[in-house]
Formats: structure tokens, sequence, C-alpha cells
């Protein structure tokens, strides 16, 4: 598994900075609290998590949706230390230090929240990388299990392949700080179910 290190412009327990672009920030609690709290009646066993970041998300997990087993993938080295301190607490959490798209993922999982950052974008256009990424995730779902990733403004949601998109919800937030320092007030609880005939 391929991991990197770089330079943060900033990073501490609400920001995570990185060439001017903002990859993560607190702002987004109140979005990911009432998105977790939502979708814990899907009661999965087991859930992979892909970007640690400040981890939010991870303790939002443990805390509403409880899985047994919930594997994190993080690909930067010092976010990765911050992951395997996080793992020490939580039994059920195992972290795994290293670029997702690299690594052997031979488990099935009932729910993926799939979050993280594209340090080197462009290599493919937006859709190639939709079908690539839609592809693995349906390898790594179990038949009923969900993915879900963060959806911000009010816009649609893209379409996956294989897949059919559930929005469960739109709402208004208080601002959340966007990758290019924009601000974002309108979000959405999103999923996707893998299609049972593709
Ligand atoms: C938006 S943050 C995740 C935020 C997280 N959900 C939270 O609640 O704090 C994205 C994270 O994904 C990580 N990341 C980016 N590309 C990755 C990859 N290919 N494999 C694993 N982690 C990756 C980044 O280093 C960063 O920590």
């Amino acid at each position: 598994m391929s991991s990197i290190e770089l330079q943060f412009d900033e990073k501490n327990e609400d920001v995570l900075i990185w060439n001017g672009q903002v990859v993560m920030s607190r702002t987004e609690e109140e979005y990911f609290k009432v998105l977790f709290r939502r979708l814990a009646y899907l009661k999965p066993v087991s859930v992979l998590e892909i970007g640690y970041g400040l981890g939010i998300s991870a303790g939002l997990i443990q805390e509403y949706l409880m899985p047994l087993r919930h594997d994190i993938f993080e690909i930067e080295k010092a976010v990765c230390k911050d992951l395997e301190r996080f793992s020490d607490a939580n039994l059920s959490v195992h972290s795994h230090c290293g670029d997702w798209k690299q690594s052997v993922i031979d488990q099935q999982y009932d729910f993926i929240f799939f979050d993280p950052f594209d340090y080197s974008p462009n290599q493919q256009s937006d859709e190639e990388e939709r079908a690539e990424t839609a592809r693995r995730m349906r390898l790594m779902l179990n038949p009923r299990g969900v993915l879900c990733h963060p959806h911000f403004g009010d816009g649609d949601v893209p379409h996956l392949p294989g897949f059919t998109t559930v929005v469960v919800e739109r709402l208004k937030v208080s601002p959340i700080r966007m990758a290019d320092e924009t601000s974002c007030e309108d979000v959405a609880i999103v999923f996707h179910r893998p299609d049972v005939n593709s």
C-alpha cells in the first residue's frame, strides 16, 4: 500500500489545509451528524471508510452506526498516525495506511462511506473516474449494502453506473468551508444501492 507524506499549510483538530485548499474542516460536522443520525436505521455490521481526515465521520460512525467491523483507509502519513490513535481507542476500528486504490480490499461491506480528497486531479475525466470507482465499490459491497458520500450544493446527485441513487433528504446547514474557500449551506443525505441485475 502506498502512503504519501504531505506538507500541510495547516493541520489541527479543526482543519486540514494543503496547497491552499481546504481538505477537511470542522464546519462539516453539523451536516455529518444529521447524516449519520438519519442513516443509523441501516444498522450496518461492517463499514468501510475511505479517508480519515479529521476523524469526524469516523467518530460519528462509531457513535450512530456502531458496526462490528470498521475499516478505514488513509493515504497521508501524519493523518494516518491520528487514525492509528483512533483505532487504538475503538475496538472495532482497523486502520489501513495507504492509497485505497492500490490496496487489495477483498472483503464485502454493508456500508461504505467514500470521502477522499483528490490531491492530484485530472488524470481521468470525472465520468471515467466515477465509472471506475463505481465498478470497484460494487465489488466491495454486499448485495444489500449501500455506498454513501457527502453531497454539497442543491444540484443533481451524479448517477453511478450499476447503482440506484436514493436522495434521503436535502437540507440547509451552517456555512461549510469548501476546498476552494467558497462556502456552502445546501447539502443532501444520499446513498447508492447496487442494482440487482447489473
Ligand atoms: C475530506 S477528508 C475526509 C474527512 C473525513 N470524512 C472526516 O470526517 O474528517 C479526505 C481524506 O482522504 C484522504 N485520502 C485522499 N486520497 C486517498 C486515497 N486515495 N486513499 C486513502 N485516503 C485518501 C486524505 O488524506 C484526507 O485525510
